[in-house]
């Protein structure tokens, strides 16, 4: 029998997922890894630390099962973070991952002086602070000696991929996000290119997600203990990835991951752009194309409050005292922008706030604004989808925070959507193991495998009595952020 291997390179961990054709979860296991903060707003990994990761990962996932019959290796990794390697394949220095609010003055550039429109025609989007371009001109203007050592530049996941092939590759849903990507016609944009400084020569060849970029290096493979003719599809952006773990493929499907990030997935087979740009426009590992809000800090406020402030990791002894009926009825709020703020705001100065405690306000109510500020942040993403007439009835959920009853309900209501769980929510590296079974061959397309392994378990329903409680609720968080907004520049 084949087997497969799903990496998830996180923003916290690396997880590592072995798969039968059958989509049987064999084995799983997980390192966890630092990220740098070295000023505020910054966030930053050493690449070495991925690497690590899977050196120790891999012989212990592949432990009691016979490696010989791996098959088959697809990533799904954290996006937009800058990689930069020198001449003798030397990392440069720490990559700047994709919440990293560094190059607001970048940013600021290519928005106004090159233009958003010029942007949007170039690549189907304009700067965030997260994007890869922004976080090249900061290289070029900021570490002038590093910019002029980099040979190759990749993204995260293509890291590990160049780590196991020894090709630079990448795939079209990852290299969306760099803003250096004609999305629409998937090729990289000279005119970008040169905006940025940088060659074609520099950059990766590009795939689609499902096909094979090359077998596992013969010294790779005996340091790893799998054959050396292990195949390793190009992978994809962990919220495509995600969206291939969930079956949102194809035309009209929604994925709403609630990670360290946040993010509402909308596939569709034809190419589309908002023409605010406040979704991407990204290309889908299924060979189409998506729409995406990505909101920063999503189950990672959660943690933030709980771990680093409450000091403690019993989520659900905090979540218990949210009875019935305190839902819909909570006066605090929270606006969960930690890291500043991406969709649909595109603001780094935004800071988490939290708003509206009286003299009986309880921890418990700080942590159900935590619970609700998160949903009312991604309903905003939503409502820019459906000013696009996108409507979004049912979507399904995935991430670390869709593992809390409490939340998905708190959702499912602010939202007035019904959210489907799967039977098996692997997130990405499940995306990615199926993303290799296509590359073998295993499966001819995303969609035929998709409806193999993904299987809906059970639905979260709203309740017409909460809905009408939450929609209240989010017209008055809705009007918190427009009124700090001045204010945030200020207290930095
Ligand atoms: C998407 C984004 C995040 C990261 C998280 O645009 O920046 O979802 O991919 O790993």
């Amino acid at each position: 029998m084949k087997l497969y291997i799903g990496v998830d390179l996180g923003t916290s961990s690396l997880k590592l997922l072995l798969m039968d054709a059958e989509g049987k979860i064999l084995n799983t296991v997980s390192h966890d890894y630092p990220l740098e903060f070295p000023q505020p707003g910054w966030s930053q990994q050493n690449p070495e630390d991925w690497h690590k990761a899977l050196l120790k990962g891999m012989p212990e996932l592949l432990e009691g099962f016979d490696a010989s019959e791996v098959a088959g290796i697809g990533s799904g990794g954290q996006m937009h973070g800058l990689v930069v390697l020198d001449k003798d394949d030397n990392v440069i220095r720490p990559a700047i991952l994709w919440n990293d609010g560094r190059t607001a003055k970048q940013v600021d550039y290519l928005n106004d002086v090159i233009g958003t429109a010029k942007l949007s025609e170039l690549t189907a989007n304009i700067a965030f602070a997260g994007f890869t371009a922004p976080k090249i001109l900061w290289m070029k203007e900021n570490e002038p000696e590093n910019f002029a050592k980099i040979a190759k530049i990749m993204l995260p996941k293509d890291y590990i991929n160049y780590i196991l092939t020894g090709v630079h590759a990448c795939d079209y849903s990852d290299a969306s996000g760099m803003l250096l990507l004609d999305v629409e016609h998937k090729c990289w944009s000279r005119e970008m290119l040169d905006i940025c400084g940088v060659c074609e020569c520099q950059m990766p060849k590009l795939f689609e997600s499902f096909e094979c970029i090359g077998t596992v290096k013969p010294d790779v493979a005996k340091t790893l203990g799998i054959p050396a003719d292990v195949k390793v599809a190009a992978g994809a952006g962990d919220n495509a990835a995600a969206a291939v773990g969930t079956g949102v493929v194809g035309e009209g499907g929604c994925n709403i991951s609630l990670g360290t990030s946040g993010t509402v997935f909308i596939s569709s087979k034809t190419f589309g752009v908002d023409s605010n740009n406040a979704l991407h426009a990204f290309a889908h590992a299924d060979g189409g194309y998506h729409l995406m809000g990505c909101m920063l800090s999503a189950a990672s406020c959660n943690k933030w409050l709980m771990e680093d402030i409450f000091g403690t990791t019993d989520y659900a002894a905090e979540q218990a005292p949210i009875t019935e009926d305190k839902l819909g009825e909570n006066h605090v709020f929270f606006l969960p922008y930690l890291m500043g703020e991406r969709s649909p705001i595109n603001d780094t100065n935004a800071r988490g706030t939290f708003i509206g405690m009286t003299m009986d306000a309880s921890r418990a109510d700080l942590t159900q604004a935590v619970l609700e500020g998160v949903a009312f942040a991604i309903r905003d993403s939503v409502e820019v989808a459906k000013s696009l007439g996108i409507e979004i009835n049912t979507s399904k959920v995935c991430g670390g925070g869709a593992k809390s009853a409490l939340w998905k309900r708190i959702f499912a209501n602010v939202l007035n959507a019904e959210l489907e769980c799967l039977e098996s929510e692997q997130g990405p590296g499940m995306g990615g193991a199926m993303l290799a079974m296509v590359a073998c061959g295993e499966y001819p397309d995303v969609q035929s495998v998709c409806d193999k392994l993904v299987h809906v378990a059970s639905t979260v329903k709203p309740e017409p009595k909460l809905v009408a409680k939450y929609e209240k609720r989010y017209q008055q968080f809705k009007q918190i952020y427009p009124a700090l907004k001045a204010v945030f520049p200020q207290i930095q």
